[in-house]
């Protein structure tokens, strides 16, 4: 999540057919090709220049190929303010078979909630109506840590977020609202996650040195912790909606999950090791030669690839070919031991089904299928106490621009919209706001205002218009048309702001009491440092 003090957004991007969802990319128009520099720093100042290089870069993959699998999508996926995710197939396909899974996102409570962060309290409580165990938490040993902010400070924003989260639709009676500093599983279980990482690697990750505060590391594996605890009770596919910064977390998150694993399932053909392109060439191999009917042996794999793939990667699988020699060629799947118990590795030889062959640390299966065999490594790791993880999956927004164009900032407070603004004041910023309209209204009737690059705009999709397709896409066109000026459609969004505020800020007086019978200390506590 994206907390107060981080700057962020650009302009949205162009985006023609806006709502005419799947639409193509929605490039960023140009406008910031050539800023090569994409850093994903949770901590810093998120700034994302161009969102197609978090794709190239660091492999977020589009939201929209995933968006047809999607039942009923929420409307900032609909409308592609949900850009991007990792894996969130699993969780869309849980969604469609009603399934269990999860959603968590977390909030470090370093200032006062405002209209980003509605949008993640909205995507929780999305997926908690879609039928989702829900999990809302306040990140508040990571704002002590790494923001340094006191005790005090801390529970003050904490009722504040929870009150905005509870005023919006969560239902803490299904779901779980906790804080990091009162969870005690999330404690222990961020303890045996850190056993499996370590600092050249948070090094590499997040640039930290021989500077950083060591309860700065510890708040990273309370995240890592956080995001797998909806899986202590069983394994589940869980979605993280976050800003791309938090991305570095997914990753790191992702590969804990796995590294705690007592099973790593892969494929093989013969019994050395091979990696994933090696296998593709392998296969091609044994489904050419298996075509006269004999055995194919690796050495003849080895000829056969020798003829067809003489390049580098064709030399080194070659190499292991000719070293396993007569070995005959055999499709398999291959559990290798991990961090099982030796009990546990018993339990699973004798659980495969079928053909199998034992060796020192790992066993082949010849009658199993992958997703098979997944199941059934997963189950023996359950039975004897393994957690059994399943990688989690993300979702991101993009940041929305500032008011007053630019960025969004805290310490420009005409620039964003907090929660808790006075209704009139909330009114009055809107009023002020930037447009990307023309400069005089003939100009605009002529041609149109730049709805793309307007954050009047972007506040219409991102919130006022609600789920409402059709008003939105209404503003659109009536904008680029030339039919809507700029003074009539901000009073529209400033009315709208105003009714949207006021609405909210009498919720959040109504869930005071709720919050009071919540299972959460509201005041930590910790000694006022
Ligand atoms: N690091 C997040 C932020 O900067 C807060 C956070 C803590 C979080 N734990 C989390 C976000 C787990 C998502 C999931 O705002
Ligand atoms: Fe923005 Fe509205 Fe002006 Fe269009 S008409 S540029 S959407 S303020």
């Amino acid at each position: 999540m994206t907390d107060d003090h981080r700057d962020e957004g650009e302009p949205l991007p162009a985006r023609e057919n806006l709502l005419a969802a799947p639409s193509p990319v929605r490039t960023d128009g140009g406008s910031a090709a050539g800023a090569d520099d994409v850093t994903l720093d949770p901590w810093g100042s998120a700034s994302v220049a161009d969102y197609r290089k978090l794709f190239e870069q660091f492999g977020i993959e589009e939201f929209d190929e995933v968006l047809p699998a999607v039942p009923n999508p929420h409307y900032l996926m609909r409308r592609g303010v949900i850009f991007g995710h990792r894996d969130y197939g699993a969780v869309a396909e849980a969604m469609r078979n009603d399934d269990p899974f999860a959603v968590l996102s977390g909030f470090m409570p370093t200032g006062d909630p405002h209209i980003g962060h509605k949008m993640v309290f909205d995507e929780i409580i999305w997926h908690q109506e879609q039928g989702g165990d829900a999990y809302g938490l306040i990140a508040d040993l990571e704002a002590h840590a790494a923001r340094g902010l006191s005790w005090t400070e801390i529970d003050e924003h904490t009722r504040s977020y929870l009150l905005s989260l509870l005023a919006l639709g969560f239902d803490p009676d299904a779901g779980e609202i906790y804080r990091q500093s009162g969870n005690r599983e999330v404690q222990d279980l961020a303890f045996e996650l850190g056993a499996e990482a370590n600092f050249s690697e948070f090094q590499a990750i997040y640039g930290f040195d021989g500077e950083t505060d060591v309860s700065h590391m510890q708040s990273v594996v309370t995240q890592m912790a956080d995001i797998l605890y909806p899986q202590l009770d069983e394994p589940k596919p869980t979605v993280i909606p976050v800003g791309p910064d938090q991305d570095p977390h997914v990753r790191l998150a992702r590969d804990l999950a796995e590294r705690m694993r007592y099973f790593a399932v892969t494929e093989a053909y013969a019994s050395f090791e091979s990696e994933p392109e090696e296998r593709v060439l392998i296969r091609e191999a044994y489904d050419a030669l298996r075509e006269d009917g004999d055995d194919v042996r690796c050495a003849d794999a080895a000829d056969y690839l020798r003829e067809h793939h003489a390049d580098e990667a064709g030399a080194r699988v070659i190499e292991k070919l000719e070293n396993a020699g007569k070995e005959p060629v055999r499709p398999r799947v291959r559990f290798l031991d991990r961090r099982a118990t030796d009990d546990a590795f018993e339990a699973l030889i004798d659980a495969v089904d079928g053909e199998k062959r034992v060796f020192e640390g790992h066993v082949d299966a010849f009658d199993l299928s992958r997703d098979e065999a997944e199941t059934l490594a997963r189950e023996v790791e359950l039975d004897h106490g393994g957690y059994g993880f399943l990688p989690p999956s993300s979702i991101y927004h993009r940041f929305m621009t500032g008011l007053t164009g630019g960025k969004m900032s805290s310490s420009v407070p005409a620039s964003h919209i907090s929660l808790l603004d006075d209704p009139e004041e909330g009114y009055e910023k809107v009023k002020a706001a930037t447009t990307g309209g023309r400069e005089t209204a003939e100009k605009q009737r002529e041609l149109g205002g730049k709805a793309d690059e307007c954050p009047v705009y972007e506040l219409y999709t991102y919130l006022l218009a609600g789920d409402d397709d059709e008003f939105a896409t209404e503003v659109y066109e009536e904008c680029v048309g030339g039919e809507r000026l700029c003074g009539g459609c901000k009073e529209q969004a400033a009315e709208l702001m105003r009714e949207f505020l006021a609405d909210h800020q009498e919720k959040r007086e109504k869930m005071r009491p709720v919050l009071e019978e919540l299972d959460i200390d509201v005041e930590s506590p910790r000694r006022r440092a």
